[in-house]
């Protein structure tokens, strides 16, 4: 079976086919250099690119699998959560080929196909795990009882780990994507340098907090720079790193050992970390535990991890009809 998969959920256009776990083509549009001229992603922006690009991605992936429209079996698309004039996109262009294809309709949740992108780098890999998925925009831990069955145990409270990353690095001057760049810098750095907040959560211990830690780091930069003094970018870079990944693992080993874990998996933008991957790997060895991490080029968003999931979305009977909308919004159990 043969799916056709679209995501348009944040700064990405990326159409793929995929047959079950297997990936056929996967095609991306990335529109981060227009963003880095503003530090940061401009929605208006991501969905004018989103309506220039999703047809000849379409185009580029059908020619990329050897394969025609016609071939195609069901129609795949990320419809929450994400920007919504971005989301809107891709759900409307999924709506037109499903409509004049006729072919079923498959509305993705953008969290579970995170997720997904470690079906695609490890065939053995099958749920029940556990998985720390860090985005931009989110930071969840979440059980993955089954392939379309997920409970949050944990979450942020506010900031993402991503947006403390790309916060954190903007304020010392990094461009967009601030994470990225931050990851790199740190190698360079001293992670004890700078005596950071490790943040308390009140309530569930495995929730987080990102924004006290973020606040923290941005007031030193500019109390530093009021006053005309320096501080050094690698050491600051590497402490705001070193402090991340420390509560992202500390919780998430707490969590497997509580609820009974012994396989874990990392999702998300984030998890193309350096450190965290290290970090997280060292802690599973010394446990016990099976560490399962997507491919680099599957951490970001791309359509091959929405392909996969959308497989088993419709195992599952998921699928939409012309009434199906774009959401900003919405929890991946329900998804
Ligand atoms: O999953 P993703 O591509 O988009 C969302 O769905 O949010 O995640 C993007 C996030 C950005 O915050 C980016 O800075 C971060 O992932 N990121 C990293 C690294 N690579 C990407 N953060 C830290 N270290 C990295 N190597």
């Amino acid at each position: 079976m043969k799916i056709l998969a679209i995501e348009s959920s944040c700064d990405e256009t990326a159409v793929a086919i995929c047959e079950q776990r297997t990936v056929l083509a996967s095609c991306i549009a990335s529109q981060v250099e227009e963003h880095k001229l503003y530090g940061g992603v401009v929605p208006e922006i991501a969905s004018r690119r989103h309506v220039e690009s999703i047809s000849a991605l379409t185009k580029q992936a059908l020619e990329q699998a050897d394969c025609t429209l016609e071939q195609i079996d069901q129609i795949a698309v990320t419809a929450y959560p994400g920007l919504i004039g971005a989301l809107l996109v891709g759900v409307n262009f999924a709506k037109g080929l499903s409509l004049s294809t006729g072919k079923p309709l498959i509305p993705v949740h953008h969290l579970r196909s995170h997720i997904a992108a470690n079906y695609i780098t490890h065939p053995d890999l099958k749920p029940p795990f556990l998985c720390l998925v860090v985005s931009g925009g989110n930071t969840h831990l979440v059980e993955v009882t089954d392939y379309t069955s997920f409970h949050i145990i944990g979450r942020t409270r506010d900031d993402a780990a991503g947006e403390c990353f790309d916060k954190t690095a903007r304020a010392m001057g990094m461009s967009y994507p601030g994470g990225v760049h931050l990851d790199k810098i740190a190698n360079e750095g001293n992670p004890m340098a700078y005596a950071l907040p490790h943040p308390k959560v009140e309530g569930c211990p495995w929730d987080f907090s990102f924004s006290g830690l973020k606040t923290f780091v941005i007031n030193t930069i500019h109390r530093c720079e009021q006053k005309g003094e320096t501080y050094h970018v690698p050491d600051l870079a590497a402490s705001v790193r070193y402090h991340v990944c420390e509560i992202l693992v500390e919780k998430t080993m707490a969590a497997a050992k509580e609820f009974g874990y012994t396989t874990i998996a990392l999702a998300g933008g984030v998890s193309a970390n350096s450190l965290l991957r290290a970090r997280m790997q060292q802690a599973c060895d010394q446990a016990g535990y099976t560490l399962y991490l997507p491919q680099l080029n599957l951490c970001g968003d791309n359509a091959a991890m929405v392909g996969v999931q959308a497989y088993y979305e419709s195992l599952s009977g998921h699928f939409a009809d012309q009434s199906l909308n774009a959401c900003a919004t919405k929890n991946i159990e329900e998804g």
